[in-house]
């Protein structure tokens, strides 16, 4: 019964399932691309995308990156689904990921580039939580050329994945986003409807580009900052290209998922003319770049903009509703998705969002229409003064405005942020009326804050241990090897034989 009804629901909606391709850009600056008047940017292929389909103009993440990437895998806002940022970070195991809902819905499924969602089990990896394939790195940065991290304190240890073992032998062979590019344009070329993952490493420090990326920015503020953003550029080139027989029936989402890093010496984005960046709840680190392009975009909204809020956890009901499957995620202990279908607002400009939609940005800060409730410190974080607004060319332009700000619990900031999207006026003393509609409403949210359990206990001393017995390659601590691996698909006389 049910495998008969769920077959009725797979060819019922098979004629109409588009592909889905989602990039992520990391930590892409707003400012840092041609189609927002950046003249140093080189970026063709995004121009000419975000131009021709639809501009998301209030795209909303979290100020960094694992909680937004978990709140488009899980469909819920970051404080459901997890505020924690490190190693240690995690999916809760109870949820199904929008992985697990296409593919339900027959669905060929691949992540490709940055999980960031757990790894300390192998329940935690892509390959478990929906996906079909698997190429990338677990934790939030690492060597572009060599794939090195050491952000589990293993020392440097290799960390990259292919689906169900390490990437034995494609480490140290190419710049990380030109594999990322290599495995993205085989998986579209293959078993359609596809669901594209697709998180690049780019421009993600450490800051590191092909030459020929960077020798064509010289005379940029930060060259190898905009060379970053013209590997995207050219990696979604290649992309669309290789689906070019297959656009009409695709959707691609282009979005950053957080904020540019401003203010350092190292990290040079511009997030003009938004206010701070990474690591900040002001507009310029979680308000950023999205557009969606495909050819299965209605004709009548291609070359538009829309001004509706729209938050990364949206991609869950979207997609899947479109795809004829139900994003509902009822399982026992964990809270509901926040995820609401956004197709009637981007195919036809039907706002699908109440105005009284609580966008639950962070535990501290709530969205309600053209007001943001800052209810939380903000302050100083390393490089980042959370103040400071960029310069249009930064840092050609020196950054304005204080480095320090007034708010807090006890002295809540509000901003509007569609009549004032720089945030220069807290309109907190002048409009004591929205305050006190949007702080109880705020406080009533605490209670459903969760950060998600992982599904083992395991530990990182775990998965060092592991790691050193794959050689030096990050692996979760439970894997348990076969005696030997193929090295490649293609290539299946020539193995590796692993003593363990
Ligand atoms: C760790 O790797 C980085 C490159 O990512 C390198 O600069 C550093 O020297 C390495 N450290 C050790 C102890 O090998
Ligand atoms: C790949 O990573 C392994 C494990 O860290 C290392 O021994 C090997 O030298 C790396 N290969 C390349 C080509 O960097
Ligand atoms: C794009 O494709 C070309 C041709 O295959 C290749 O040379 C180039 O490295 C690719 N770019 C990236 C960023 O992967
Ligand atoms: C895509 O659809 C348009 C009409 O909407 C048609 O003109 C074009 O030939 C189609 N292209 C492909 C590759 O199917
Ligand atoms: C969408 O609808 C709103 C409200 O009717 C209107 O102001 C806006 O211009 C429309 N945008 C597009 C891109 O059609
Ligand atoms: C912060 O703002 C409140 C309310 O305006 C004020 O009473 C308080 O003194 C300010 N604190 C600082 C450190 O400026
Ligand atoms: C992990 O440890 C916590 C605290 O001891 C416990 O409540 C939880 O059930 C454990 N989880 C698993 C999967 O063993």
């Amino acid at each position: 019964m049910v495998v008969a009804s769920t077959l009725t629901t797979i060819m019922a909606a098979a004629a109409l399932q588009p592909n889905f391709v989602f990039v992520h850009v990391d930590d892409w600056g707003y400012y840092n691309v041609g189609f927002r008047g950046n003249p140093f940017a080189k970026t063709p292929t995004l121009d000419a995308l975000a131009e021709g389909g639809v501009i998301l103009d209030r795209y909303y993440t979290y100020k960094y990156c694992s909680p937004t990437r978990r709140s488009f895998l899980s469909g819920r806002f970051p404080p459901h689904s997890g505020e924690d940022n490190s190693a240690a970070s995690t999916i809760d195991y109870r949820m199904a990921t929008i992985a697990d809902k296409l593919s339900a819905v027959g669905y060929a499924t691949h992540q490709v580039g940055k999980w960031h969602a757990g790894h300390f089990s192998v329940l935690q990896t892509p390959a478990q939580r929906g996906f079909d394939t698997s190429l990338g790195y677990f934790n939030g940065a690492e060597d572009h050329w060599l794939q090195i991290d050491a952000e589990d304190g293993c020392g440097n240890v290799t960390d990259f994945w292919d689906t169900d073992a390490p990437a034995f032998d494609l480490n140290g062979t190419l710049y990380g986003d030109e594999h990322f590019a290599e495995r993205a344009v085989e998986v579209v070329r293959g078993d359609t409807p596809f669901f594209l993952y697709l998180a690049l490493q780019c421009a993600h420090e450490p800051m590191e580009a092909p030459e020929r990326f960077v020798e064509i920015h010289e005379d940029s503020p930060a060259p190898y900052e905009y060379a970053m953003v013209s590997v995207v550029d050219q990696v979604v080139e290649n992309l669309t290209v290789a689906l070019e027989d297959s656009w009409n029936a695709t959707l691609m989402v282009v979005a950053s998922d957080n904020g540019g890093p401003a203010f350092s010496d190292q990290m040079l984005a511009s997030n003009y003319p938004l206010r701070a960046g990474k690591y900040s709840v002001f507009e310029g680190g979680i308000r950023v770049n999205a557009f969606v392009t495909g050819g299965f975009l209605p004709p009548a909204m291609r070359g538009t903009r829309l001004r509706d809020p729209i938050h990364v956890c949206d991609w869950y009901a979207t997609f899947v509703s479109l795809a004829g499957g139900s994003p509902a995620d009822d399982a026992p202990g964990v809270p509901p998705i926040d995820s609401i279908d956004q197709w009637p607002l981007i195919s036809a400009n039907q706002s699908t969002a109440a105005d009284s939609r609580e966008i639950f940005l962070a535990t501290g800060v709530l969205l309600v229409g053209d007001w943001k409730l800052i209810a939380t410190s903000v302050g100083k974080q390393g490089s980042n003064p959370e103040g400071k607004w960029s310069g249009p060319l930064y840092p050609a332009v020196p950054a304005v405005g204080p480095d320090t700000v007034n708010c807090s619990a006890s002295y809540p900031c509000l901003y509007n942020v569609v009549a004032d999207p720089r945030e220069r006026t807290n309109m907190a003393p002048y409009r004591p009326d929205i305050l006190a509609d949007m702080l109880p409403r705020l406080w009533a949210l605490y209670p459903t804050v969760f950060e998600g359990q992982p599904p083992t206990n395991l530990t990182k001393a775990d998965v060092c241990a592991a790691s050193a017995k794959m050689g030096g390659y990050l692996t979760p601590a439970d894997y348990v090897a076969p005696f030997a691996f193929s090295f490649k698909e293609e290539e299946e006389e020539e193995v590796v034989v692993v003593d363990y």
